[in-house]
């Protein structure tokens, strides 16, 4: 039985891609209502949250096998560690960023506080350090929709989007048959990094109108997002993070996806098209 915690844009893909391939696989969730086309496919949806050890405890009998996509709210991760260590949880697959104790970003340092607590478990685990998700981009879709254009503070620099589907599917891939994965940590990306310039060529393509992209300073950034309903702490966080991506932090790609799937990377252009209804 694989456990996958929780049913997020990763974690309710990896759900899928795992009942799809009839492998017995267990969701952990807040709300189940939520999770009535996991539980439609074939899921086994347990309730529970990641802040009740007891209800981790119980979602994790039988587990061989655990995908940890969440928040990454570290004493919440750090609680579903503990709890597969004592059920003797064979894997944990952890999906996680450029994690650092020494990152500006406080979301990355707590990323880098789980995967040390994650070694220091003891389960044999793989960390999945991905690229910025593509699907941040649907975020943008209404200031699209509305003034045709969108801003940022990652100025001309390049990012190495992954489409969260890949991530899923490589998560999936190795909670199936984690044999050769333990220790591993895979750098998640798309096919190439790609500027906002681009971002706004693809989507000018696809709509059939001009998008434009609008340089912004980390401030104006930092407000455009707020005023778009981004919690303050969450907005100086991603601020921080397209200012970072200006410098290159973000300018990096692998074959790390092809290599483990055995498939292409979907590209920017792919995840476009597929959400063209989003963006329209
Ligand atoms: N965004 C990026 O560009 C990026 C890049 C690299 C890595 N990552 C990493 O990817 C991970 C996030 O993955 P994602 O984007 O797939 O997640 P997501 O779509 O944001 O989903 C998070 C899920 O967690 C659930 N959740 C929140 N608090 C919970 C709790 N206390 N107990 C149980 N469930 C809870 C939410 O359920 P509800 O519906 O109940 O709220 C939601 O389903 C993080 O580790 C992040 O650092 C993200």
């Amino acid at each position: 039985m694989i456990l996958v915690a929780t049913a997020g844009k990763v974690g309710s893909e990896a759900v899928r891609l795992l009942t799809q391939q009839r492998m017995p696989v267990r969701v952990l969730v807040r709300d189940p209502a939520k999770a009535k086309a996991l539980a439609d496919a074939g899921a086994h949806v347990v309730v529970g949250d990641l802040e009740v050890p007891g209800s981790i405890d119980a979602a994790m009998a039988g587990v061989t096998a655990v995908v940890l996509v969440s928040p990454a709210v570290p004493a919440q991760e750090l609680n579903v560690v503990a709890s597969a260590a004592r059920a003797g949880v064979g894997h944990i697959v952890k999906a996680s960023s450029k994690a650092s104790p020494d990152s500006p970003i406080a979301r990355r340092r707590g990323q880098s506080e789980i995967e040390a607590g994650l070694a220091a478990s003891g389960v044999p685990h793989t960390l999945l350090r991905s690229n910025a998700y593509m699907q941040n981009v649907l975020a943008l879709a209404p200031a699209i929709a509305k003034t045709s254009g969108f801003g940022s503070a990652a100025g001309k620099g390049r990012t190495g989007m992954v489409d969260t589907r890949d991530v899923a599917a490589v998560a999936a891939t190795i909670a199936a048959t984690p044999a050769g994965h333990a220790g591993k940590t895979y750098w998640l990306t798309g096919p190439q990094a790609i500027s906002n310039d681009e971002v706004a060529a693809v989507l000018s393509r696809l709509l059939g109108r001009t998008i434009t992209y609008r340089e912004l300073s980390f401030e104006e950034n930092k407000d455009a997002m707020i005023r778009a309903g981004v919690p303050e702490q969450i907005a100086h966080m991603n601020a921080q993070a397209f200012s970072m991506i200006a410098e290159g932090d973000a300018d990096w790609a692998t074959q790390d996806v092809p290599t483990l799937l055995g498939r292409p990377a979907r590209s920017f252009e792919q995840f476009a098209a597929d959400y063209a209804a989003s963006f329209a």
